[in-house]
């Protein structure tokens, strides 16, 4: 049985369904590659992390991170399930602000934001800057000396915890380009320079120990290690946060294999983790804000390809090409993530091979699925990769001048085109002559 997340399921003609909607006509409607978003999901995975907290009765704010998956729809949503967003560009900014979010729940983050970018911020009253180094303090405060504003932030420490996970997506340790550095001095040097500028509202610290992990140990570590600084600040400079934000990077499931802990869980033993060691310090609880991305949406999406040709190498393989790859899912070839897949159109056909799904890029990198097991399949029948909803549409690209796809949100048997698929038009639309 394939591994089925939210409303999916399989109706009588054996289509799978998703929001009540039946996957073939969808693609009849808006073609192939297409990404269906199951909002109902989306829903449920926002209000694990959202009211968990509230029923803890624990002052947050849940932050989703728009880097997983970010468009006017998904704003849109967010600000209905009442969740902010982080962004990491003045065109994550842009969109948001576009998409219907207040300016005040936005959290701008970044190793590198440029002047413009942080002029764009300040005009637009994006809530929160979090600082991310030295040259950034001083680059926004003479910004807002320039404008005579104040500015809410808070600043980025790596708490120097080490996180099982890729290490391309792995950010919490001390080795790393984002943040201030705890053991060499640089967070205090930090603090000290945010408090004595009048410019800066200085409203907490932030850490985000990476991304896709399983279990609440990384999270307690780096709980614990926040507030050991954060008492050493208390006792030297009588400052207390008020925002204690400990980042995002809450796992999923992208196959059978994998088992990460629910929303639900994580903020159940984030907050029993603060509130243990506030009590042990008799620090004051500051509130907790997190910033889901991938848990959030990865589960929710599904991509629907077409399968195209096929190569079988007897006794060496069995090659199966779709009609999209490394320009709609670079996380395959980027990360050797795994993903999990099956026929979408006639879900009774016994798996009898082993496969590999590839796109239709020309490089032999372009591998969706490395080893599958699949029923015979026939051009044109639907191939549905599932759990693409994170960092997949939002790290699509043009490479051959292929055409980024259609997304669809989908919801009580109605569906909405919130992202349109490009056109040859689109592709030259920059070109000049
Ligand atoms: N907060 C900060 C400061 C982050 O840097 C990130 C992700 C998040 C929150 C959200 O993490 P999430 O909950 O989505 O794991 N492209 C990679 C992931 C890069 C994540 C970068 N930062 C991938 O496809 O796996």
């Amino acid at each position: 049985m394939p591994l089925l997340f939210g409303t999916a399921k399989f109706n009588e003609q054996e289509h799978l369904t998703i929001g009540g909607c039946d996957v073939v006509r969808l693609t009849e409607k808006y073609g192939t590659p297409l990404f269906v978003y199951d909002v109902a999901h989306i829903r449920e995975r926002a209000r694990g992390f959202k009211q968990t907290f509230n029923s803890l009765g624990v002052k947050n704010k849940v932050i989703y991170a728009s880097k997983a998956f970010c468009c006017l729809a998904m704003y849109k949503l967010l600000e209905e399930e009442e969740l902010g967003c982080d962004v990491v560009s003045a065109g994550e900014i842009y969109t948001a602000i576009k998409g219907g979010m207040s300016p005040e729940n936005i959290e701008f983050h970044g190793n590198n934001k440029t002047k413009e970018e942080l002029t764009y911020a300040v005009e637009h009253g994006v809530g929160t800057i979090i600082i991310d180094n030295f040259y950034e303090i001083d680059l926004l405060s003479a910004i807002l000396k320039e404008t005579g504003k104040q500015q809410n932030v808070m600043f980025r420490i790596t708490p120097g915890v080490d996180a099982e996970t890729h290490e391309y997506i792995l950010t919490g340790q001390v080795d790393s380009k984002f943040g201030f550095d705890v053991t060499s001095g640089q967070a205090t040097k930090a603090l000290e320079k945010i408090l004595a500028d009048k410019q800066f509202v200085l409203k907490g610290v932030h850490c985000h120990i990476g991304s896709q992990i399983f279990s609440a140990e990384g999270f307690l570590a780096a709980v614990e290690k926040m507030l050991l600084i954060l008492d050493e600040w208390k006792q030297t400079f009588n400052y207390t946060v008020d925002i204690l934000n400990i980042g995002g990077g809450f796992g999923v499931k992208y196959t059978e294999a994998d088992d990460p802990l629910e929303p639900e869980a994580f903020v159940k033993a984030i907050v029993s983790a603060v509130q243990g060691q506030c009590e042990l310090l008799t620090y004051p609880l500051p509130e907790i804000w997190i910033e889901p991305g991938r848990s959030i949406i990865a589960e929710a999406g599904t991509t629907l390809y077409t399968i195209g040709s096929q190569k079988s190498i007897p006794d060496v393989r069995h090659y199966v090409s779709v009609d999209g790859g490394m320009g709609d899912n670079i996380r395959p070839a980027l990360y050797d993530a795994l993903y999990d897949g099956f026929l979408a159109n006639r879900i009774s056909s016994e798996a009898t091979e082993a496969v590999r799904v590839v796109g239709k890029y020309c490089e032999s990198g372009d591998v969706l699925i490395k080893n599958i097991e699949l029923p015979p399949m026939n051009p044109n029948d639907l191939f549905a990769m599932t759990s693409t909803g994170a960092y997949g549409y939002s790290m699509a690209n043009n490479y051959n001048r292929n055409l980024k796809p259609a997304v669809v949100f989908v919801e009580n048997g109605v569906d909405k085109l919130v992202i349109r698929r490009e056109t040859y038009e689109d592709l030259i639309a920059l070109d000049c002559e």
